[in-house]
């Protein structure tokens, strides 16, 4: 038997296998169709704020080539696919009038892959805030939550027969810590404290809508996308000790403890500057609302050292393009910890919403060889059989991404793709990783022996 069909075994039957991408990385036609400008938009037009000066204007032109795009998911066999919807393409405002041609390619988007047979799992927000509710504020401002519930709802009302799932929010750590901690991403604003208030608003958001789009009654699940990551000392002295719990209690528990508990950890509330943090009577109750999924990214792990210059890992298996440590067991670490420590308090089905290798990529002709991210993969769905077999209840894993995209402030410096983008031409090429994966799925479904 091959090593792929060993490894493939590993997964329970109805496992699901997807890709995931999102609306600002992928979808281009930034001015069409009525779409109003994000935050994002604002940001990468702004000079400096982009690695290469790109912009998501054009991007994949996933827009117009969504049915060619759904074709290469289900040549690829897969069962599911996540993607997250711009905000300002169905509200261009944020508040007030739906915008029905940008509906509309949602609906064309939805019952294309209805027609493959693929699942549909969309996020409500991966980060792309109408420009209009920023210029009032954006996150840090407590009506935004509101409006968020607001527009949840209506996707729900039209939409949640014919998906999956929907989650409200993708990776609210990096909305909070990224957007308003250290400037890094949109909007921009470097202000620490801000950034707790952002994170609350979040949160008071995703339980808002969640609340909203129940009272619709639809078929698909709902719950939120954290990223998350184990926070290992860098040695055995109790100051690591500390400081990894300390981390660890600031990003993960940070956000999993409103949800699962209904308050926020006291070990980082104790820490935080709250000069400036509100929590008004009842939010908390309005977080903790019962989900029926939760999503987890994983990427990398935390490595906590406290001592100056700070330690580094060893990265025995080598750092990604992004410079990210390639660290295959702390997903399966962290997996079955947070089962450990939420299956009491409602902890949901799990799906791995996003795991994925940013690799240097070349074209070789017609083929891109990149043995680095089959590697990687096959490392990471090793883990997370070994956290299947330990009893933690996980559904399905989306590898990040379908396509090459704009990622973020690295521009289109960093490829993702199972399936390489030529941008210029917009080209479609598969890589030996979109193969692989492929013939892994194929596998598991007992296909090919
Ligand atoms: C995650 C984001 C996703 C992509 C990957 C590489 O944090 O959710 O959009 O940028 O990282």
């Amino acid at each position: 038997m091959s090593e792929q069909t060993t490894l493939a075994q590993q997964f329970p039957a109805g496992f699901v296998w997807g890709v995931a991408t999102s609306a600002y990385q992928i979808e281009g036609a930034a001015n069409e169709g009525g779409r109003a400008a994000s935050i994002w938009d604002t940001f990468s037009h702004t000079p400096g704020k982009i690695l290469d000066d790109s912009n998501g204007d054009v991007a994949c032109d996933h827009y117009h080539r969504y049915a060619e795009d759904v074709e290469h998911i289900a040549n690829l066999g897969l069962d599911a696919y996540r993607f997250s919807v711009s905000w300002s393409r169905v509200q261009p405002d944020g508040r007030g009038a739906w915008n029905e041609e940008g509906m509309a390619f949602y609906a064309r988007l939805i019952s294309a892959l209805a027609e493959k047979n693929i699942s549909a799992h969309m996020t409500l927000y991966h980060w792309d805030l109408p420009q209009a509710l920023q210029d009032d504020g954006g996150w840090l401002n407590r009506d935004t939550a509101y409006h968020f519930a607001q527009y949840a709802r209506e996707m729900a009302a039209r939409f949640g027969d014919q998906l999956a799932s929907i989650a409200t929010h993708n990776e609210p750590w990096c909305t909070a810590n990224l957007g308003y901690g250290n400037g890094q991403f949109a909007p921009g604003v470097k202000d620490e404290v801000a950034a707790l208030q952002v994170s609350h608003h979040l949160l008071l958001s995703h339980g808002l809508a969640i609340q909203a789009m129940r009272t619709q009654n639809k078929k698909a699940k709902l719950g939120i996308v954290l990223n998350q990551w184990t926070a290992d000392p860098a040695t055995d002295s109790a100051a690591d000790h500390a400081a990894a719990a300390w981390e660890y209690a600031r990003s993960v528990q940070w956000f999993m403890d409103p949800i699962f508990r209904g308050h926020y950890p006291a070990l980082a509330l104790a820490k935080i500057d709250q000069s400036r943090f509100i929590v008004l009577p009842g939010d908390m109750e309005v977080i903790h609302q019962a989900l029926d999924f939760l999503g987890i990214n994983y990427y990398f792990r935390a490595y906590v050292s406290t001592e100056t210059p700070p330690r580094q890992p060893e990265t025995k298996l080598g750092l990604t393009d992004m410079g990210w440590e390639i660290y295959p067991e702390g997903l399966s670490r962290l997996l079955i910890g947070i089962h450990q420590e939420y299956k009491d308090l409602g902890l949901p089905p799990i799906y791995i919403t996003e795991n994925g290798m940013a690799v240097a990529d070349q074209l070789d002709g017609e083929q891109i060889h990149d043995t680095p991210r089959i590697d990687y993969m096959q490392r990471h769905f090793q883990e997370v059989a070994k956290a299947i077999e330990a009893g933690v209840n996980i559904k399905g894993f989306f590898y990040w991404s379908l396509l090459d995209n704009f990622e973020w402030n690295s521009g289109y410096l960093r490829r993702f793709g199972l399936i390489y983008v030529d941008y210029v031409s917009q080209r479609r090429i598969w890589k030996d990783s979109a193969i692989w994966f492929k013939g892994f799925v194929q596998r598991f479904r007992g296909r090919v022996g």
